[in-house]
């Protein structure tokens, strides 16, 4: 026990400071940044829908493997939601090493952000209430995916975003991650990059700028994305279930 909270603190036993908060604190942002990257790509793939059905039903068989199988297989998009929700795991847990635990340090934490009106201190506290909630909403999400990758299409999705209400918890969800993410890479930035940086002061400026831009225009594309998702959801709302089929044509049961 005692090893184990010395370690936790990165210091040995022997009061020699350990190696492994600087490896942890890497894995975090290794892992960040993956999952950043991942839903850039992630909002642009489900923004298919902005460009018609039939363009979300194509990248839909595509995820399923397409491109290296016979016939489209779920269970393909199954195996990458595995890595992802593992990875996303892996990175809340390494997250929670640096939140506050008791109601002093919480005070501590308020009283430095309120009096100091300093960003990135804010930043840090957007952070950490952004991934708490985070936890949970997209638990949710990934467990879906993960059991039911068949059930993922124009139809599909738009059934489950408009008659299954999940439209609250993407609603939610995309606010959340987007600003996550966009933090998380500019903070990622302050962190690895600016030592080597000739003009710190300046790229942090123009950087602030990106995000803001990111923030913006990923919000955009995302929440149209989810109207689109909606919208035909509700058009869809009699025929429930029923599946689509490339060229305006349905399917029913799992043919799709
Ligand atoms: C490999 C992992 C993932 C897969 C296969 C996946 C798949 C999908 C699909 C197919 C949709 C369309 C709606 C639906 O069918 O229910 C969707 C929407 C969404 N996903 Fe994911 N997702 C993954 C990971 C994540 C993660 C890690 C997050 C956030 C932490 C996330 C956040 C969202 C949000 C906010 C929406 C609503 C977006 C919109 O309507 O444009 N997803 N996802």
């Amino acid at each position: 026990m005692r090893d184990y909270i010395y370690g936790y603190f990165g210091i040995s036993v022997e009061g020699r400071r350990s190696s492994k908060p600087a490896l942890l604190d890497r894995l975090q942002s290794i892992s960040g940044l993956i999952l950043a990257l991942f839903i850039v790509g992630h909002i642009f793939f489900t923004s298919s829908i902005l460009l018609g059905k039939d363009a979300m039903y194509a990248e839909t068989k595509l995820f399923e493997g397409t491109a290296f199988l016979d016939k489209p297989q779920p269970i393909v998009v199954s195996f990458a939601v595995l890595i992802i929700f593992s990875i996303f795991i892996l990175h809340a847990a390494l997250a929670m090493r640096k939140f506050p635990v008791r109601y002093r340090e919480y005070r501590v934490l308020y009283t430095h952000a309120a009096t100091l009106s300093h960003l990135e201190t804010k930043l840090w506290i957007v952070q950490a209430l952004s991934g708490f909630l985070m936890f949970f909403l997209a638990s949710v999400h990934l467990y879906l995916m993960l059991t039911i990758p068949d059930k993922i299409g124009p139809y599909a999705s738009s059934d489950r975003i408009y008659s299954d209400r999940m439209w609250i918890l993407y609603a939610l969800l995309m606010i959340m991650v987007i600003v996550h993410a966009m933090v998380g890479l500019y903070r990622l930035y302050l962190k690895w990059g600016i030592a080597s940086d000739p003009n710190p002061r300046r790229s942090r400026k123009v950087l602030k700028m990106v995000m803001i831009t990111a923030i913006l225009l990923l919000s955009v594309l995302g929440y149209s994305a989810l109207a689109t998702y909606m919208r035909i959801g509700y058009e869809h709302r009699e025929s429930y279930g029923e599946r689509y089929l490339p060229g305006n044509g349905i399917v029913k049961g799992d043919m799709e």
